[in-house]
């Protein structure tokens, strides 16, 4: 990737660039919709990038050319909050935009980004978008911080600039994570624990095909119904609460919410549960806990859809897997399975014909072995040539 996109933006932007960077995209593999109620998650970064090449200029002008849109945009560093240029470059904006008001607008530059994170399948290319950015923009004007700072930075932009309201899932993974290791995030404190994941385990993720529909729509309503929740019981988060409260008020909540508190409240267990399992090496635990974790947002925080219902049923069934759930925000997107490495092809293929049979949609299955976090490729100060 990296030759490839050094000769890409040499060929159309006629200099070699001065800056490479990347960052990972993640999958979940247990804990979700716990972030943002300041609870636990356990993602892994993925060995698929969002990688940026770039060339300061000197006239405020920003041309970025993605491999992946094969297009072009150019704007000029004053003009960062035009609501008229298209969405994909919002993440390069808001960067730029964010950095100025907190530290220092980053130059122009001619950049060009390629990414192979699969895109709307819940692998958060857009928390990797923003890593690398941040990676490049900091180089730009020579200034640091750490990965968790990098990470909170991109979630800002995420926030205040996209104006998605995500947690802090996506970018720490991105960043933080370590090579060969899953992450346990303390979503409150922010403290991190590598988790191994047993060689004789594969991590598989299965893109469902299905497309995320009114994502941002649900998404939003969802997190609005868990700080409803964690009100009625009078607690700052959901974090807070245990599975006995939610039962004591339930009287007090409509349905929907009391589902939405136990979901978020047994995931937090089940977060702390399957690092213990897999610890112990105990991977049949570890996949029952996904199990559960599936039937939870399948029934109490209501994010499925019949599509990765289907799959995730198809998976278990297949004697080689110890679980498998839905990944990230839900709403369509990806699922992730725990799978014995000998049966892996086997798994893939045999999942991936069932649920062309059922579902009629082609899902597509990748491997991931656990990836490390973001950083710099390649800096070579400019010389003005
Ligand atoms: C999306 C958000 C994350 C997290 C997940 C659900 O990926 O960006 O912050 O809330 O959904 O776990």
């Amino acid at each position: 990737m990296q030759e490839t996109l050094v000769q890409a933006f040499e060929q159309y932007f006629g200099l070699k660039p001065t800056y490479m960077t990347r960052a990972p995209g993640r999958v979940n593999l247990i804990g979700d919709h716990t972030d943002y109620n300041d609870g636990f998650v356990l993602p892994m970064a993925i060995d698929r990038h969002v990688w940026v090449a770039a060339r300061p200029r000197e006239d405020g002008m920003i041309n970025l050319y993605s491999l992946n849109y094969e297009s072009i945009v150019s704007f000029s560093t004053d003009k960062l909050k035009n609501p008229d240029q298209p969405h994909w470059t919002e993440h390069l904006r808001g960067v730029w935009y964010l950095l100025g008001e907190r530290a220092q607008r980053p130059p122009g530059v001619d950049i060009m980004i390629h990414g192979d994170v699969p895109i709307g399948a819940g692998l958060s290319s857009s928390a990797a978008i923003e890593v690398a950015l941040i990676e490049l923009a900091l180089k730009l004007i020579d200034r640091t911080m750490t990965q968790k700072e990098k990470a909170l930075f991109g979630v800002d932009v995420e926030n205040t600039f996209v104006g998605v309201p995500s947690g802090v899932m996506d970018q720490l993974a991105s960043a933080l994570s370590q090579q060969g290791s899953a992450l346990l995030i303390d979503c409150r404190s922010l403290e991190t624990q590598s988790v191994d994941i047993p060689a004789r385990a594969s991590v598989v993720v299965i893109d469902s095909a299905k497309r995320r529909q009114l994502t941002e729509g649900g998404y939003a309503l969802r997190r609005e119904e868990c700080e409803q929740a964690a009100r009625i019981m009078g607690v700052s988060h959901l974090r807070d609460a245990t599975l006995d409260m939610v039962n004591r008020y339930k009287a007090e909540m409509p349905e929907n919410v009391f589902r939405r508190a136990r979901h978020v409240v047994t995931e937090n267990q089940r977060v702390l549960l399957a690092v213990d399992a897999l610890r112990a090496g105990n991977l049949r635990r570890m996949g029952e806990l996904m199990n559960e974790s599936h039937y939870s947002m399948r029934d109490d925080f209501q994010n499925s859809v019949p599509e990765l219902d289907r799959l995730t049923s198809i998976a278990r069934k297949h004697s080689g897997c110890y679980g498998a759930r839905m990944t990230g925000g839900g709403f369509g997107g990806a699922a992730v399975a725990l799978v014995e490495k000998h049966v892996l092809d086997a798994f893939m293929e045999d999942v991936k014909a069932s649920y062309a049979e059922q579902v009629g949609l082609q899902a597509s299955t990748y491997a991931f072995e656990p990836a490390g976090g973001s950083g710099v490729i390649f800096e070579a100060a400019p010389r003005g040539n």
